[in-house]
């Protein structure tokens, strides 16, 4: 809890904080840069260049001071939950809290000025520590269980065994330890961080892939969209090595499996909704459901541009041979010749229609897909009575939706 003093004085200089909140981002990651290059190897340098929540961890401070002040009832255990869980899988430290710590706290002193006394600098400061000390007891709970050594690395090298061009723009790796011992345990819906050096001395890029294949099974599977850039953009940084420049023999980078978002909910009817390469996370779901609880009744709606876009779905009639109360109901945008050969499902022309999708009553959602997308769908199930508890998503960029 935040002491009384500090509260007072952080809800008056919230406003002003706020209304700076650009300028003190932006004077902080400068300053962070330039006395610890080395955190631009883990910053995602795309996110920083587009702004796209560049201001992530800022406004999160700003967002935790209103809610320590009474200003807002959002539930922060879920959002800790999302930033612990991101952080372990990028092998964020203790020590690196003090070194951001320092960098925002002075780069609120510098585009405030005199109006960060002794005594508003000491509040914020407190506000601080108590985001971090909860975001790093919560990352050191996960680094225990994922058994990541004490002061050790999260990083470990795996072999690519097989590598797949499922469709022109998505590949899939087959991925072993080199070191040849154990292949740690997953749940679906649960993400590993690729690490992978750049061209030309460039230094390193982080991003983070959804296990596709089936916990337990022998080997680990990504599956791996290719980004291109649009309208000058440059294309995806790591999607482009991953393409261009991984074959089987290589070795990758790989974090232990992280994620909050579980894909199977807590048995009981599931209905997995998926657009694009959102479907990685079903994907695994279904694998595991096949080999562990046959009979559930599931139902796979997915969304893409056409059949041929449509990543891994040739393993489709084969799941549905394990799950025999699974239904599929897919939504290409041109559907012609979106048929497969042994593959029992609907398929519609054009957008998904949310009214459209079956609905099992008590149903556990799990949604993956393109922010527009999950809005659209949540929304519509939201309106069809499905409380907002049973709604599972996963984000494939910074970010939570908002009610
Ligand atoms: C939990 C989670 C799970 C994920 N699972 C998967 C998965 O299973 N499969 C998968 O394929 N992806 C997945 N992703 C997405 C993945 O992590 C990457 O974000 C994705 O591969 C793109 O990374 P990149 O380095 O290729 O592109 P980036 O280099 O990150 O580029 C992203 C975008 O930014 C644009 N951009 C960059 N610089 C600029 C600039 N200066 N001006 C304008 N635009 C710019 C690029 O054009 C591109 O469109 C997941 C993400 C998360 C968070
Ligand atoms: C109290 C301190 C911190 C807060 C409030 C915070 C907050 C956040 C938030 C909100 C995100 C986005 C999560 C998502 O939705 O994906 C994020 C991601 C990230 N954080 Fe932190 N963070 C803190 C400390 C740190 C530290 C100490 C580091 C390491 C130096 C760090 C590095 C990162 C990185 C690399 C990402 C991934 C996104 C990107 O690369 O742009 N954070 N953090």
């Amino acid at each position: 809890m935040l002491s009384e003093s500090s509260a007072a004085v952080v809800a008056a200089t919230l406003p002003a904080v706020q209304a700076h909140g650009e300028a003190i981002t932006g004077r902080f990651y400068q300053r962070m840069f330039d006395a610890h290059p080395e955190l631009l190897n883990i910053f995602n340098r795309s996110n920083q260049a587009t702004g796209q929540q560049k201001a992530a961890l800022a406004a999160a401070v700003v967002a935790y001071a209103e809610h320590l002040t009474g200003g807002s009832s959002v539930p922060w255990g879920p959002i800790l939950d999302r930033i612990a869980h991101k952080h372990a899988s990028l092998g964020i430290t203790a020590t690196q809290y003090t070194i951001v710590g320092r960098h925002l706290l002075t780069a609120v002193g510098e585009v405030l000025g005199d109006a960060v006394t002794p005594e508003v600098a000491a509040a914020w400061d407190e506000v601080y520590w108590l985001l971090a000390c909860e975001l790093i007891a919560r990352e050191a709970r996960l680094y225990t269980v994922a058994e990541v050594p004490e002061n050790g690395s999260v990083w470990r090298e795996w072999r690519v065994v097989e590598r797949t061009q499922e469709t022109p723009d998505v590949v899939s790796f087959t991925l072993a330890p080199a070191d040849g011992g154990p292949v740690p345990g997953f749940t679906p819906g649960q993400y590993v961080s690729v690490a992978v050096n750049l061209d030309a001395g460039r230094g390193q890029q982080i991003r983070q892939y959804s296990l596709s294949g089936r916990p337990g099974a022998a080997h680990w599977r990504i599956t791996v969209k290719r980004v291109r850039g649009t309208a000058g953009a440059p294309d995806g940084l790591v999607s482009t090595v991953l393409h261009e420049q991984v074959a089987v023999g290589d070795t990758l980078r790989l974090s232990p499996p992280f994620g909050e978002v579980s894909a199977i909910g807590d048995g009981g009817p599931l209905l997995l909704v998926s657009a694009g390469i959102g479907l990685t996370p079903a994907m695994s779901a279904l694998a595991h459901l096949a080999a562990s609880d046959p009979e559930r009744p599931v139902a796979l709606v997915h969304a893409d541009r056409a059949g041929a876009a449509h990543a891994l779905r040739d393993e489709l009639p084969g799941l549905q041979e394990g799950l025999p109360n699974l239904s599929v109901r897919l939504w290409y945008e041109d559907a012609a010749g979106g048929e497969l050969a042994g593959l029992k499902a609907e398929i519609d022309d054009g957008l998904v229609d949310p009214e459209l999708i079956p609905l099992a009553p008590g149903a556990h959602v799990h949604l993956c897909g393109p922010v527009p997308f999950m809005a659209l769908v949540r929304g519509g199930l939201l309106r069809r009575g499905v409380p907002t508890e049973r709604i599972a998503y996963e984000v494939f960029g910074p970010g939570m939706l908002r009610d």
